[in-house]
């Protein structure tokens, strides 16, 4: 599926503070309360899109900040100039690869929430080795989410969330097994009432498409 353009909106913004590159993350990251206003629980999501879940979960949630990390810049530039345009103090924008940010920066049990809806299927097997949810970033979700805290994995592509059920079974059985239980369903949502009433762009798409979405959550031991 083709994506829609980005349109080149908010011109002249100003962006610091908002939109990070790798380089300016707080190192350590204890110290990433300094990329809001306020300290609060933390939730990440990977792969962000054009942050519509950034723009729905920083109203949702306002006891709780989000970092959302996007690869491609002119997205990641989207979802940050909407944060500001929305006044969000509680939502900032990572251009970069989440893999690295979760591998090299986040410490151990210091997450709320982790969130990945629609990532890439990259559907031909000499690729799959590229897909976001593999064996090193699950490992890596497990060490991270604080004891009851959750993975949110939303898809349109059954085989790749079925891959998954199965990787994340598989990993359950290592000698050191990842810490999540699951996957526990997530009900359907009710019938949109307006055209931004959805949780991200693709699960928009998909729903307005009549097709399925196959949602789970995974809750840390
Ligand atoms: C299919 S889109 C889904 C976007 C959004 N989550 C949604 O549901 O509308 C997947 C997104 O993941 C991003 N992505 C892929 N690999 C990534 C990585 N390693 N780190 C951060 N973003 C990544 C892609 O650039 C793309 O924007």
């Amino acid at each position: 599926m083709g994506r829609r353009a980005v349109r080149n909106i908010h011109q002249g913004l100003d962006l610091t503070g908002k939109l990070l590159e790798f380089d300016e993350l707080p190192n350590p990251w204890e110290n990433a309360a300094s990329l809001f206003d306020v300290d609060r629980p933390l939730e990440i999501e990977i792969g962000s899109g054009k942050g519509l879940f950034l723009r729905q979960a920083t109203s949702w949630r306002p006891e709780h900040n989000f970092v959302g990390i996007e690869i491609a810049y002119k997205y990641a530039r989207y979802a940050a100039a909407n944060l500001i345009r929305d006044g969000r103090t509680n939502g900032v924008v990572v251009a970069g690869d989440g893999l690295r940010v979760f591998r090299e920066l986040i410490p151990d049990a210091s997450l709320e929430a982790v969130h990945v809806y629609f990532p890439d299927p990259w559907w031909k097997a000499r690729h799959r080795r590229r897909r976001v949810l593999n064996e090193a970033f699950l490992t890596d979700v497990g060490r991270t989410l604080r004891p009851g805290g959750v993975l949110h994995f939303w898809t349109d592509v059954q085989e790749y969330y079925l891959t998954t059920l199965e990787l994340i079974d598989e990993l359950r059985a290592q000698p050191t097994p990842l810490p999540l239980d699951g996957p526990h369903p997530v009900p359907e949502p009710a019938p949109s009432e307006h055209d931004l009433d959805y949780l991200t762009h693709f699960e928009r798409r998909t729903r307005q498409n009549g097709e399925p979405v196959y949602r789970s959550e995974f809750k840390k031991i």
